[in-house]
């Protein structure tokens, strides 16, 4: 008799640990997360890989509707270019191919920016007129600040041929011309 009941207050005592932990966890879990900025903007400076004379900015603002992208060029040929978040904010390689491929942390097809199904970093294209100056305005619905799906750290690239929104997994786009990390912006 004297052993059960040293078992029962032993696992007594054990369950009330247990409940205060999950309960600790339980409060854990729902704190409320780490405060979002919610004026969060972000920049990528465009760089011309070897042999191209692209330049130009790209600014990544939070709004109500998602984050409202705004992209400046010049040093284009007419017409439209494949533009792009790629996965990796490495420029390094003269080619521009150490970007990786498209940003796609939901493991979607190539898209246009306006489909439902689409790579997060499918901007579609952007157009340069006959001077070469290309400037693009709209609100992205699919693109994050946040965790592993940020656009953050990773980089924007221009193509020298048109993004044809079909081709997998790419858009056929043709070779890389200009390439930018994204990073914070200095003015929120
Ligand atoms: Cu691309
Ligand atoms: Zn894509």
């Amino acid at each position: 008799m004297k052993t059960r009941t040293l078992l029962s207050a032993i696992s007594m005592v054990l369950a009330f640990g247990f409940n205060t932990a999950l309960a600790q966890d339980h409060q854990h879990m729902s704190m409320p997360p780490v405060k979002v900025n919610q004026n969060i903007k972000a920049i990528c400076v465009l760089y011309a890989t070897q042999g191209n004379s692209v330049s130009g900015t790209v600014t990544f603002t939070r709004v109500s509707e998602g984050v409202k992208v705004v992209a400046d060029l010049s040093g284009l040929t007419p017409g439209k270019h494949g533009f792009h978040i790629h996965e990796f904010g490495d420029c390094s390689s003269p080619d521009g191919t150490s970007a990786g491929g498209h940003f796609n942390p939901s493991g979607s097809t190539h898209g246009s920016p306006m489909d439902m199904s689409r790579h997060e970093g499918d901007m579609g294209n952007i157009e340069a007129d006959a001077s070469g100056k290309a400037h693009l305005e709209y609100v992205d619905s699919h693109m994050s600040f946040e965790g592993t799906e940020s656009i953050l750290g990773r980089s924007v690239i221009v193509h020298a041929k048109q993004d044809d929104m079909k081709t997998q997994p790419t858009g056929n786009a043709g070779p890389r011309i200009a390439c930018g990390v994204i990073g914070l912006a200095k003015s929120q």
